[in-house]
């Protein structure tokens, strides 16, 4: 008999990222890494949810513990409808899709449109776990250029006019991973108009859009979306606890029901327990006091990483500054490995660990770059690794 199975075409896009060996080093506990991208565990409302899921697992409760509806719980969707309300996009309940973090919908957002070889547009470099999201459809990339503004959508205007296979547009318009940047309000309007010229779907991945810490909120590309192709997704990870999984997608009628199909074929549903815990949270709890109290969590170790980055990196290293979210993002001069610096150098000589950028960029490599996280470190820990990178850094260029 031959046991030897063949693996479907899709897998030949599915494989393990080349940064998964680099950050199991991250495991050794005298190692600072600033590699992770979690929120920092002890901002997570424990004692709050300790007591909600006590009074939830009672007999009375037994619901909690059956299945429901695959949309997700009405009072649920109801919280999040008032909440994107609020932000800018008016909708209902029925509007909503509750969906396993925002991941959930990006893997259904691809499932949705995007036929092998077609093309994905998305921001250069862009997330990782989107383009891990996305592999099974065998896509196609078209990176567009992103700078401090976001991307650059006279480039994306340049790609739409000569690629027809672009069938959906990507973006983190907010504190984007890996880069920290935030898309400006002329770009937002620019993408959605290029987007409705060329009938494309466009899937807005705001995860971090509460975890702003300055400057002003703009408005989401949803909310200037007059033709109902935008799909807006959102998570609970980083302003509750991200091991909820729990996200949404708000989405017009049309495209809401086929991804409520494919969120069916692949998971039937969120748990039901976490679900309720969350709306027991959001009924009981105010939600946006406790953005408030992460917050200056987060500002405080930004700033700290940011000065200590002026006071001790090389003038030919570069960083953003980023208004939210959880990362920065270094440039080094063309012709610097950060992959190799980190292995020969840092790794080794300075126990401190990022992610190194080459492996967020689609299609061409880019290796001088690195992804810093500042929220899951300690505050004297940032001085001290962002420092010992930043000597390192200097002695090697
Ligand atoms: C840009 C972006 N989108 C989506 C996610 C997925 O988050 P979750 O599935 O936990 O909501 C992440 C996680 O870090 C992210 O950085």
């Amino acid at each position: 008999m031959n046991n030897e199975i063949q693996f479907s075409e899709r897998m030949e896009g599915v494989r393990p990222s080349a940064i998964r060996d680099l950050l199991k080093l991250g495991d050794d506990p005298g190692l600072i890494s600033f590699g992770g991208g979690y929120p920092d565990p002890s901002l997570f409302p424990i004692q709050e949810l300790n007591q909600i899921y006590s009074s939830l697992l009672v007999p009375e409760r037994s619901d909690v513990l059956q299945y429901t509806s695959s949309n997700g719980l009405p009072g649920l969707r109801a919280k999040v409808a008032h909440r994107l309300t609020r932000d800018g996009m008016s909708c209902t309940e029925n509007d909503i899709l509750i969906i396993q973090g925002a991941q959930q919908g990006l893997d259904i957002s691809a499932k949705l449109v995007v036929n092998r070889g077609d093309t994905i547009v998305t921001e250069n470099p862009t997330f990782l776990g989107a383009l891990i999201a996305f592999a099974p459809t065998q896509p196609n990339y078209a990176p567009v250029r992103t700078d401090e503004f976001g991307m650059d959508t006279d480039q994306l205007a340049e790609v739409l006019a000569t690629n027809p296979n672009v069938v959906m547009i990507y973006t983190i318009p907010e504190f984007q991973n890996p880069t920290g940047v935030t898309m400006n309000l002329e770009r937002r309007k620019h993408l959605i108009e290029l987007a409705n010229k060329y009938n494309v779907l466009v899937v807005e991945d705001s995860a971090y859009r509460e975890l702003r810490y300055v400057g002003e909120q703009l408005p989401t590309i949803k909310s200037l979306d007059t033709e109902g192709r935008v799909i807006h997704l959102g998570s609970f990870s980083k302003i509750l606890a991200p091991s909820m999984r729990l996200g949404w997608a708000l989405a017009n009628p049309e495209i809401l029901d086929k991804l409520s199909l494919l969120k069916l074929a692949s998971d039937t549903q969120n748990s039901t327990l976490n679900m309720n815990a969350t709306l027991e949270y959001l009924r009981r709890h105010d939600i946006d006091e406790h953005i408030a109290k992460i917050r200056p969590n987060y500002l405080r170790k930004l700033n700290l990483m940011l000065s200590t980055m002026r006071e001790t990196f090389p003038d030919e290293v570069s960083f953003t500054e980023p208004e939210g979210g959880l990362f920065t993002w270094l440039t080094c001069p063309v012709g610097f490995d950060a992959t190799n610096f980190m292995k020969e150098t840092l790794l080794p000589q300075g126990k401190v660990a990022y992610v190194p950028g080459a492996t967020f960029f689609p299609v061409v490599q880019e290796p001088n770059h690195a992804r810093v996280n500042f929220s899951g470190v300690e505050d004297d820990r940032i001085v001290e690794g962002i420092s010992r990178l930043g000597k390192l850094l200097k002695q090697t260029l």
